[in-house]
């Protein structure tokens, strides 16, 4: 029977799968093992809607013009691409009308769920009113929004500017931090993702991301990760790297330090405890300002807190915001004080579509989303019992590492020799198209590519959560 699966499985699978299948098949099962085996494939919780039939072009033509028309850097996941068409909450819909629990969320940017009712009507009637007029003329979306995100920032993070995207917002912040200090030096995390603009992707820290162009001002910490940090979860004494790269690389002073305070393409690395209180501290002696990039972690992701940084008990200089702020609609931020605000205005600083109308009526639609549906406790409570689902596995599997991230920002990662921790690299990939034929959309990460990246819309349930567990049990139950 195995060898007849083999075979019927070969006739569909790429030769890395063949050879992973067959791997799997020819390993002397152990009695444990088969006891384990999950026999039955989960099924996915039930959702009242049936999409209408699509009658578009199919996966294989529009492929065939992404290969013409788009840019080569353009990737995909899976063997076969999926080909999406509609989304509706925590699910996404292919050409053939299958359904897909969506725990990638658009990489952590569907925060309330696909199209949600209250944020489309939000866009939908700004649109029809006004679609764009730039920040020249007065209109109460972009003020009434502004306001709304202030009320949620601690201290005095009360000025907002608006940009098109997280790249963007991290710019901006790094500009502002040099403009306010005068100083051109900055720190940011090695396997930290600040995005791929000139100064951003010098903030960036992982090769995969970087170009070989001048990337100047930038010094890169060591990173306080408890898995695969020399001092575990010290965060502490990762600090005082800070301290040497100030005494040792810079005049002393620096501009500032950017950090995410859960690193998201690097694959879900919840910085050591304490971390942050010290190197803020480290940064401030030396005259820097704190920047928390809050593009994954932010809009109640954590479900214990409503941004990250809050997590360490932090309260930074400027917060950068993106990919959640507006449920999917371009739209960034950068809130700081009314004092460092004042840099921009010394020459003309502008962006034609950032605070346009439409985007920041969609971003308070999302604000009233999350308050008025509780996102931030469910992102809590689910994304509490999701990783504790998780640890299960990781109890049964010896292929799972390491569970990590708070709320609905989680990560699984994938090694072949726990002592090791040698990256599983072909498994995932693996494992990760089983789970898409299993109804199961998860993305991935990390420098390596071995760490699973569970970040889906923020009203995802208990039984989705059962469900995408039980999928990987099924899974790795196979390997
Ligand atoms: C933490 C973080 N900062 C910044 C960015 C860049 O955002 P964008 O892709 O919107 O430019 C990303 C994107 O993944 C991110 O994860």
């Amino acid at each position: 029977m195995a060898a007849s699966l083999a075979a019927k499985l070969s006739i569909r699978r790429s030769p890395l799968h063949r050879y992973l299948i067959n791997r799997c098949i020819s390993q002397p099962a152990t009695a444990e093992r088969r006891k384990e085996a999950v026999v039955v494939a989960p099924e996915m919780p039930p959702f009242d809607y049936v999409p209408p039939p699509y009658n578009g072009p199919s996966g294989d033509e529009i492929m065939a013009k992404r290969k013409e028309y788009l840019s080569p850097s353009v990737f995909h996941f899976y063997k076969t691409p999926l080909h999406v068409v509609e989304g509706k909450m925590q699910y996404l819909y292919d050409d053939k009308g299958r359904r897909y629990v969506d725990a990638f969320g658009g990489i952590a940017t569907v925060g309330c769920g696909h199209c949600h009712p209250d944020v489309v009507a939000a866009i939908v009637e700004q649109t029809k009113k006004l679609q764009h007029s730039t920040v020249l003329y007065l209109n109460s979306v972009i003020t009434d929004f502004a306001e709304t995100l202030a009320s949620k920032l601690p201290g005095d993070l009360k000025v907002v500017f608006f940009t098109n995207s997280g790249t963007e917002a991290n710019e901006l912040a790094m500009m502002i931090a040099r403009l306010y200090t005068g100083c051109h030096d900055i720190i940011s995390l090695r396997n930290g993702y600040h995005g791929n603009g000139a100064g951003t992707m010098a903030a960036t820290a992982q090769s995969i991301w970087k170009f070989n162009i001048v990337q100047s001002g930038v010094h890169h910490a060591m990173n306080p990760d408890p898995y695969r940090g020399v001092f575990g979860s010290d965060g502490e004494k990762y600090a005082r790297d800070v301290q040497d790269i100030i005494n040792f690389g810079t005049s002393g002073n620096v501009a500032g330090f950017i950090s995410e305070a859960i690193q998201g393409v690097g694959g879900i690395v919840e910085l050591a405890p304490g971390y942050l209180s010290h190197a803020y501290n480290i940064v401030k002696n030396a005259g820097g300002l704190c920047i928390a990039d809050e593009v994954q972690a932010g809009f109640a992701r954590t479900g214990s807190h409503f941004w990250g940084f809050e997590n360490q008990g932090v309260v930074p200089d400027i917060v950068t915001m993106a990919k959640s702020i507006g449920n999917g609609i371009p739209l960034g931020a950068v809130v700081t004080t009314p004092e460092i605000a004042q840099v921009l205005t010394r020459r003309n600083y502008f962006n034609t579509f950032g605070g346009n109308p439409v985007c920041t009526a969609a971003g308070l639609a999302v604000m009233r989303v999350i308050e008025k549906e509780k996102l931030q406790q469910n992102a809590f409570e689910v994304g509490n019992y999701l990783k504790e689902r998780l640890n299960g596995l990781k109890d049964k599997y010896e292929l799972i590492g390491d569970v990590r991230g708070r709320g609905m920002l989680l990560g699984v990662e994938l090694v072949t020799d726990r002592k090791l921790k040698t990256p599983a690299k072909a498994e995932i990939v693996h494992v990760m198209d089983q789970l898409k034929e299993l109804g199961v959309l998860v993305g991935k990460g990390g420098y390596y590519g071995n760490v699973f990246r569970i970040l889906p819309p923020l009203c995802f349930t208990k039984e989705d959560a059962d469900f995408l567990a039980d999928a990987m049990d099924y899974s790795l139950s196979r390997m």
